[in-house]
C-alpha cells in the first residue's frame, strides 16, 4: 500500500534541511537589525474581509487562491501574505497615534493556493519588512537596498533588481484608459483571464503569463507616459537614492505587481536559478493601503522574500549552507557488552547535565557497529565503557579527529570533556 502523503504544495523539513532555514532566517535577522527594523508577529489567520479590501477583489489571490473557513457567521482565511496582517495590527495598537514611523519585519508561513511547481507552494515561507508612517523617497530605496543586501548575506548569487512606478490613483485612472484603448483590438486573441482582467484591471494583463498573450503586450503604453510630473518626479527621486546607495536596477515597465495595494515604486527581485517564477523577492509602496483600512493618510513601504524560491536557487548554487551538517551532539558514549549499557545511560545523564551534548545507543548494537555510527555522526568524542572500566571506575576517550584514545577517572569524567570541548 502507497505511504501517504504530505498534501500538495505542502513540504516536510526534514533534519537535515533544518539548518539552511535557519542559516536563511538567521541572516535577515542579523541584517534587519542592522537596519533598526523590529520584529512583529500577527496571527496566521485574519478576518476575510481585510484581505478583500486591502489586497482587492480582481486579483488572483483573492480571487481564486485563498484558504478561507466559513463557521457560521465568520469567515476567516489563512494568510496569503503579510502585509494586511500587519497594517490591521499596527492600527488595532494605535501605533499611528503613539509612535507612527515604525520599522517591522515578520518571518513565517503564508498560504495560497496556487499550482504547486519550483519554489512554489501552498504553505510557503515569506520574510517580509514593513516601514509605516513615511512617505520618503528615501525610505523605497532603504527598503530595496535592504532586500538585496539580506539577498547578498544570505550568499545567494545571479539575481536581479527591476523596478516600476505605478503612480498615484488618479495616474492609474489614466493608465487603465490609455492600456484599455490599445488593448481592445487584441482581446479576440488574449486568454480568458486576461478578458475578465480587461473590465477589472487592465494592469494585470501585462503581466500574463500565457505565451499567446505577450505579443500584444510589446507595444503596449507604459505607465510613465500616464505618470503626473509629481510622480515621475518622485520616481526619479527614488531611482536617484538608489544609484547613490550603489544598487544596480533596470526599469521593467511590465511590473504591475498581483496585489492591489501598490502605489508609486514597485519592485522585484529576480534570480535566474529558480525556475519558470524567478521572483525571490516583490515589494513596493501602498500609501493608500492604511486609509483603506480605516487609519490614517499614512505612507508605507515594504516587501517579502520567498524562502522557498531562496532555498531551491541557493541548492541550485550549491551554497555551503546547503550541505547537510554531519554533526549533532558532540559525544557519543558506548557500552563494550550488554551489561554496561545502563551505566552509559547514566554517563550521558550526567554529561548532558554538565551543560555537553551527548547521547548513547537505544538500539543494542555491536561496538563496532556504534563506532561507526560516531563516525558518520561526526562526534568529537567516543567515551567507552566495558566491564574493566566499570570494576576500575574509568572511561575510556577516543578523540575521533586525532584517533587518540586516553583513560580517565569516571569522576573526572565531565570535567575533562568539558575542558577537551572547550579548546
Ligand atoms: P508577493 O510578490 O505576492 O508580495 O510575494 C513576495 C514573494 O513571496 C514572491 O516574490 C515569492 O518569492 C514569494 N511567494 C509568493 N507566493 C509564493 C508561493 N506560493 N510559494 C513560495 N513563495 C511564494 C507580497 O506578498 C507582499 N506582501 C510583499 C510586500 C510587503 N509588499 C509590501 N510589503
Amino acid at each position: 500500500m502507497a505511504r501517504r502523503r504530505a498534501a500538495d504544495g505542502t513540504t516536510d523539513l526534514l533534519p537535515d534541511r533544518i539548518p539552511v532555514f535557519d542559516h536563511v532566517f538567521g541572516t535577515c535577522r542579523q541584517v534587519f537589525a542592522r537596519f533598526g527594523y523590529r520584529e512583529i508577529r500577527t496571527p496566521l489567520f485574519e478576518d476575510t474581509s481585510l484581505y478583500v479590501r486591502s489586497i482587492g477583489e480582481a486579483t488572483d489571490v483573492v480571487g481564486k487562491e485563498m484558504f478561507t473557513v466559513n463557521r457560521g457567521e465568520t469567515s476567516v482565511t489563512f494568510r496569503p501574505e503579510g502585509t494586511a496582517g500587519v497594517v490591521r495590527a499596527y492600527l488595532q495598537a494605535n501605533l499611528d497615534k503613539i509612535r507612527p514611523f515604525q520599522k517591522l519585519f515578520y518571518m513565517g508561513p503564508m498560504f495560497r493556493y496556487e499550482r504547486p511547481q519550483a519554489g512554489r507552494q501552498r504553505q510557503f515561507d515569506q520574510i517580509g519588512v514593513e516601514a509605516l508612517g513615511s512617505s520618503s523617497p528615501l525610505l523605497d530605496a532603504e527598503v530595496i537596498a535592504l532586500a538585496m543586501q539580506c539577498l547578498t548575506a544570505i550568499g545567494l548569487a545571479n539575481f536581479t533588481l527591476a523596478v516600476n512606478t505605478l503612480g498615484e490613483p488618479g495616474d492609474r485612472a489614466r493608465f487603465r484608459d490609455a492600456l484599455r484603448t490599445y488593448l481592445q483590438p487584441f482581446l479576440l486573441e488574449r486568454c480568458d483571464d486576461c478578458r475578465v482582467r480587461f473590465d477589472k484591471n487592465p494592469l494585470r494583463m501585462l503581466d500574463c503569463k500565457v505565451k499567446g498573450c505577450q505579443p500584444s503586450n510589446k507595444s503596449a503604453p507604459t505607465m510613465v507616459d500616464s505618470l503626473a510630473e509629481s510622480s515621475r518626479q518622485r520616481f526619479s527621486q527614488t531611482l536617484g537614492h538608489l544609484r547613490a546607495l550603489g544598487v544596480s536596477y533596470e526599469i521593467d515597465a511590465n511590473i504591475v505587481r498581483g496585489l492591489d495595494y501598490y502605489t508609486h515604486t514597485v519592485f522585484e527581485i529576480r534570480c535566474t536559478d529558480v525556475g519558470a517564477r524567478s521572483a525571490v523577492c516583490g515589494g513596493g509602496r501602498y500609501d493608500g493601503l492604511m486609509r483603506e483600512l480605516d487609519g490614517p493618510d499614512l505612507g508605507a513601504v515594504g516587501f517579502a522574500i520567498g524562502v522557498a524560491p531562496v532555498l531551491v536557487a541557493l541548492e541550485k548554487q550549491k551554497h555551503a549552507s546547503t550541505a547537510p551538517k554531519d554533526s549533532d551532539v558532540a559525544i557519543f558514549v558506548v557500552p563494550v557488552t550488554d551489561a554496561e549499557r545502563a551505566a552509559c545511560f547514566l554517563l550521558t545523564h550526567e554529561l548532558r547535565a554538565a551543560g555537553l551534548s551527548a547521547d548513547t545507543d537505544y538500539e543494542e548494537r555491536s561496538l563496532k557497529a556504534l563506532f561507526k555510527q560516531a563516525d558518520k555522526r561526526g562526534v568529537r568524542f567516543v567515551l567507552t565503557l566495558g566491564p574493566d572500566e566499570v570494576a576500575q571506575q574509568q572511561v575510556k576517550v577516543k578523540d575521533m579527529a586525532a584517533g587518540q584514545e586516553s583513560v580517565v577517572a569516571r569522576a573526572d569524567a565531565c570535567a575533562v570533556l568539558a575542558r577537551r570541548l572547550a579548546t
